[in-house]
This record gives C-alpha cells, sequence and structure tokens, in this order.
C-alpha cells in the first residue's frame, strides 16, 4: 500500500465544485491583486482568530519580514529564533539584515526553551536583542506565556512564527494572536493551504496594522506616494478566494487529524519510542505527526520508505549548523537538544482523509520495525 505524506487530491475533491466558483467568480471580476477578495478573506481570518487585524501577504515568509520591519527591527539588531526550524524562521531575519541568535528547544515539545532565551538575553554583550521569534512547531504551541513575561522584561517584541499552527490555541486563544503579532504561511501542505503561495499576518495594534499595510504594498498609501521603503508582498485575489472556502472546513478537518493522533497514540503506546507531547496549554493541530526514537532516526525511517510509507524528518540538520548560517560562527554542540531532535525525530503521514486501513498499515509497519 503507497501513502503519501500528504494527498491534496482527496482534500480538495469533495469541495471542487466550490472552489471552482470561487475561482470563476475572481477571474469574472479580473480585480487580481489585493481588492475586495482579499477584504473579504481578511474579514473572515481576522473574525476566526478573534483578532482585530489579518493582513493578507505574499507568503509565510514574508509574513515573518514584514512583521519584523513593522516592529522596527533593522539591521545589525538581533533576533531570537529556536535553532530547531523550518530554515524560513531565520532566514527572514537574515534577509532584511537583522542577526538570528539560535536558542535551543525544549525536549519534549520541540518548542524554544524559556532557559536557552534567558541564557542569551544573559549574554547579550555588543549585540542588541531586539526581538524573538517563538515558533509553534509542527503544530502546538510554545510556552507563550513565560515568553511574554521575559519580552516584558527585556523589552523584546514578540511575532510569533504560527506557519505550522494556524488554527492551534494557546490557553483559549488562537495561536498567532498572543505576540505582537502573528505570521501565518498558507503553503499549499498547511493545514489551511493555498492554490500557490500566500501567507497573512495578525495583529490586536492598530498603527502596526497600518504600517504593514503599507510595508506590503511598496510603501504606498495612496498611490504613487510613497511613505517608506516597502515591499511587493501583496496576497491576490485568486489565493484568497480559494482560502476564503476552505477557512470554513479547517476546524473540522483540524478534528480529524486529532483523531487520527489519538488512534496513532493509542496503538503505540508503550513501544520504545515516544508520541508527541502536549502540555496542558496548547492544543495541537498536527499539522505534522512526530515520533521520537531511543536512538538515530534513520532505521524506522528507511524501513517505511520501503514499505511506500511517505515518512519525513523535519528537520534533519538544524539551523545553527547551516552553511548558509556559518557567518554566525556557531559549533556543533552548542544546542544539544537540537541536535538530538534533529537526529531521533520522523513524521508519520497524517490527514483528514487518511483510511482506516491506512492508519492500521502505517502503525503495522512501525510495530513490525520495533519487533512488536
Ligand atoms: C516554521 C515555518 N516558518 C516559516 C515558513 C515559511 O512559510 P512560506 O513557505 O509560506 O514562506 C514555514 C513554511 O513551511 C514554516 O514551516
Amino acid at each position: 500500500m503507497k501513502i503519501p505524506a500528504l494527498d491534496l487530491k482527496r482534500q480538495i475533491a469533495p469541495i471542487r465544485g466550490e472552489l471552482d466558483l470561487a475561482i470563476k467568480d475572481v477571474i469574472d471580476q479580473t480585480n487580481f491583486v489585493l481588492g475586495e477578495t482579499v477584504e473579504r478573506f481578511e474579514g473572515h481570518l481576522a473574525e476566526y482568530c478573534g483578532v482585530k487585524h489579518a493582513i493578507g501577504v505574499s507568503n509565510g515568509t514574508d509574513a515573518l519580514s514584514l512583521s519584523l520591519l513593522a516592529l522596527g527591527i533593522k539591521a545589525g539588531d538581533g533576533v531570537i529564533c529556536p535553532a530547531f526550524t523550518y530554515y524560513a524562521t531565520a532566514g527572514a531575519v537574515a534577509g532584511i539584515g537583522a542577526r538570528p541568535v539560535f536558542a535551543d528547544i525544549d525536549k519534549h515539545t520541540y518548542n524554544i526553551s524559556i532557559e536557552s532565551i534567558e541564557k542569551n538575553l544573559f549574554k547579550k554583550n555588543k549585540l542588541k536583542i531586539k526581538a524573538v521569534i517563538p515558533v509553534h512547531l509542527y503544530g502546538q504551541c510554545a510556552d507563550m506565556d513565560e515568553i511574554l513575561k521575559l519580552a516584558r522584561k527585556y523589552k523584546l517584541k514578540v511575532i510569533e512564527d504560527t506557519a505550522q499552527a494556524f488554527g492551534a490555541e494557546y490557553k483559549g486563544k488562537k495561536a498567532g494572536t498572543l505576540g505582537d503579532c502573528g505570521a501565518v504561511s498558507f503553503f499549499p501542505a498547511k493545514n489551511l493551504g493555498a492554490f500557490g503561495d500566500a501567507g497573512a499576518i495578525l495583529t490586536n495594534n492598530q498603527s502596526l496594522n497600518e504600517r504593514l499595510k503599507i510595508l506590503r504594498n511598496q510603501g504606498n498609501k495612496n498611490k504613487y506616494f510613497h511613505l517608506v521603503l516597502g515591499r511587493n508582498n501583496r496576497l491576490d485575489s485568486l489565493q484568497a478566494a480559494v482560502l476564503d472556502v476552505k477557512l470554513k472546513y479547517l476546524d473540522a478537518w483540524n478534528k480529524k487529524r486529532q483523531e487520527v493522533a489519538g488512534y496513532y497514540d493509542a496503538k503505540l503506546a508503550g513501544l520504545a519510542l515516544k508520541t508527541p507531547f502536549v502540555p496542558r496549554y496548547t492544543t495541537h493541530i498536527y499539522q505534522q505527526y512526530v515520533l521520537r526514537l531511543v536512538g538515530s532516526n534513520k532505521g524506522l525511517l528507511e524501513y517505511l520508505r520501503g514499505k511506500e510509507i511517505d515518512s519525513r524528518v523535519f528537520y534533519p540538520l538544524p539551523l545553527h549548523l547551516q552553511k548558509c548560517f556559518k557567518y554566525l560562527g556557531y559549533k556543533k554542540g552548542d544546542f544539544p537538544e537540537a541536535e538530538k531532535a534533529a537526529s531521533q525525530v520522523l513524521t508519520l503521514p497524517i490527514y483528514p482523509e487518511l483510511t482506516q486501513e491506512e492508519k492500521d498499515y502505517i502503525v503495522q509497519c512501525v510495530k513490525e520495525y520495533l519487533h512488536d
């Protein structure tokens, strides 16, 4: 049985008629960038998240960069990011000329370690650390209360990287709405995915909202009068139309992902591996279902691939050891938990449409490998 990591055809088929109509409507209107369709989607996003403003942008990476710029982060400023995340978290920081300052992760949740942030702030030296980007990795929230406490103490801006956790909740509030702003990705493989690149920024701050809208659109407020050095990071209407249709189904899809995760948790309990740990303060929307082996992930990864189960490793090399960040001067051993996680974690396919037969086959193959 061949089981892909994700099968969007199964997601799209039952809502194809609705999507076709929404796309046709954009073509009929010929208003392809920003405009009414984008505004309507932004309104629905804000309502869904219980936040004052949602600003549609070109992708999740740009959502991070624009957030940094709008919050006044400048070239040479330090921005704390976890060492174990997707490249874009730190790439966005470096992209505006600021300096990523890595922190280790908590070994249970894989999210940024509060102690490690504090250690960095304590070391502070010449670098001006101005912001922190907690990443809600795999679909569950980082410990935002503790992060916000540190942020208040050290006067740091907080940008939540919500690329993987849109729809998850921290103590009843939506991910991305607790810090100064939240950066969301609607990359097609996300739980809420567009038909191309797309993203959004969430914020309760009115002046930040205004700045972000100007920055995403070439620094324009009124056409051809440029107030600041902006960028072309606008959201297009086709993506907004698709996302607006899909948003209605997101909670139901996330619930099904949680059911699949619950099934894996129960069936794999007691084996020589760790299933995901979800602290009480957060829900998990399982953008990824991540297992942790006692030793290396390589054996099980190869075994599952051999059985045509598309298991993946997010992420095989922590950011402080990536070639592109060599200039930052980190070395092996600097963030032991991130390094250990990179060698021990792997995913099982998770999506709402997985069949019972597929789930059983996946569980059976994991058990076979562990000789259970
Ligand atoms: C943690 C994290 N941050 C940022 C991004 C960037 O989002 P995008 O691909 O929409 O630019 C991603 C995308 O995968 C991500 O997983």
